[in-house]
């Protein structure tokens, strides 16, 4: 049998930690409560800790609807200031591994992070006039799926697909489909035929579906006189840089001179692009 000495050592021990313990414990509350330590937040209202401003209402709809790009730079100025490193930890320089989209006539400039090469790279600024909201039209921090929750979006939400934080379809598939040589009529793909038609797209659609680009995020006067001097700028939006093996279904504007009868591929195909992104009637050219 032990002696009840060494009870009375360990429970005095015992009593001892838990007091260091709970010491510890206030002092860091006391050092959360700092003002000093909050100063850096955003004053944002009530979204001034991490958590809050995770489920900001502006991540959702209705309010990203109106959101504007400065009103979410407030708090992620990371997504335009970041830039890529110079080199990796590894030691391999990132202006000696670019990949084949970034060494293409229109690339210019060192290489860039996903979102300064959609918002503030030269190519990007010249041709488009993208918006977080844009691409961002809510998404599911928790469980990052539509539906998950009664609260959440619903299941049948076409603002963001499952796992991902944007609708790829409805966004980069625009930009990053398959040319359609199909519905052409090209003989082969572009790189293998485009000499057969002066290496420009124009050699074609100066009169064939002339009434294209005009949405809020495109610059359509600038993309016509871009594309005038080099097709690598309409190729790179329409197959060149392309991430999919499927086209996009763009609409199909009527266009003057064009035949009454639709072809079977363009049945069901809409005439005018996607609501959010027309322009009032105004502002169209022809
Ligand atoms: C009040 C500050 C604040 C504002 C304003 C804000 N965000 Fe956020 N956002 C956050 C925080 C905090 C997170 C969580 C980051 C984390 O946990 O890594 C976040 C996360 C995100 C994410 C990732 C979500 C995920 O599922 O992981 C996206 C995308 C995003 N924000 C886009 C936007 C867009 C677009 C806007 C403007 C419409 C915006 N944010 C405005 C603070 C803000
Ligand atoms: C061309 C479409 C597009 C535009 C424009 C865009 N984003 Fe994103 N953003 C994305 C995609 C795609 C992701 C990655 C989503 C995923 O992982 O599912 C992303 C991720 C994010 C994230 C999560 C953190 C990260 O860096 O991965 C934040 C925050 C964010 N975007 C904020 C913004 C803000 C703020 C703007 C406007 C200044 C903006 N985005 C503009 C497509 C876009
Ligand atoms: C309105 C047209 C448009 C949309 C929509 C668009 N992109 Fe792009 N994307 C471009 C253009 C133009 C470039 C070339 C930019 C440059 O070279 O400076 C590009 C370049 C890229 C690159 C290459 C970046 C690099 O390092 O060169 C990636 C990756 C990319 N896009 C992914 C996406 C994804 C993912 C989406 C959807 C969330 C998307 N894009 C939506 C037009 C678009
Ligand atoms: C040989 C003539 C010809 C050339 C060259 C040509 N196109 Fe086309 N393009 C067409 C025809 C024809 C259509 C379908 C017209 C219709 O809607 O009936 C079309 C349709 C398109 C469409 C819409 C596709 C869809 O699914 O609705 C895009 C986008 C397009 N062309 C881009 C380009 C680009 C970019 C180039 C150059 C890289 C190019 N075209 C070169 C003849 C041409
Ligand atoms: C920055 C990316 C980008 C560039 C550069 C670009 N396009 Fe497009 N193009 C698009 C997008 C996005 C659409 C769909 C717009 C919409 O929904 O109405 C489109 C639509 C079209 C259409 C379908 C027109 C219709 O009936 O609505 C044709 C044809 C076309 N582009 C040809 C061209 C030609 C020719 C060039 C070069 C002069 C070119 N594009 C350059 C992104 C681009």
């Amino acid at each position: 049998m032990e002696s009840p000495k060494t009870g009375i050592v360990i429970l005095a021990l015992v009593a001892g930690v838990s007091l260091a313990g709970a010491l510890l414990g206030w002092n860091v509350r006391q050092q959360v409560a700092h003002p000093a330590h909050s100063a850096a937040l955003p004053a944002g209202g009530a979204a001034n800790d991490h958590l809050r401003a995770t489920y900001d209402p502006i991540h959702f709809k209705p309010a990203i609807e109106s959101a504007t790009d400065a009103q979410c730079l407030a708090c992620h100025r990371e997504v335009l200031e970041d830039k890529v490193r110079e080199t990796s930890p590894a030691g391999v320089k990132a202006a000696t591994s670019k990949a084949w989209y970034q060494r293409l006539s229109t690339y210019q400039g060192e290489q860039d992070t996903f979102h300064r090469r959609h918002l503030s790279t030269p190519l990007a600024k010249e041709l488009m006039n993208l918006n977080c909201t844009t691409c961002h039209q809510g998404n599911d921090p928790r469980e990052e799926a539509p539906g998950s929750s009664a609260t959440s979006a619903p299941q049948s939400t076409q603002d963001f697909t499952l796992r991902k934080q944007v609708n790829v379809e409805t966004t980069c598939l625009k930009c990053h489909g398959q040319m359609n040589i199909g519905v052409m009529g090209l003989p082969s793909p572009w790189h293998e035929s485009k000499e057969m038609f002066g290496n420009s797209c124009l050699t074609c659609h100066a009169a064939i579906r002339t009434n294209r680009h005009q949405v809020t995020y495109l610059k359509a006067e600038a993309i016509e006189a871009a594309g005038q001097k080099n097709a690598d700028v309409c190729y790179g939006c329409h197959g060149g840089r392309s991430w999919y093996r499927i086209s996009y279904p763009y609409p199909r504007h009527a266009w003057e001179g064009m035949s009454p009868d639709v072809p079977d591929w363009a049945k069901g195909r809409p005439t005018e692009s996607e609501a959010r992104f027309q322009l009032p009637p105004s502002a169209n050219k022809k």
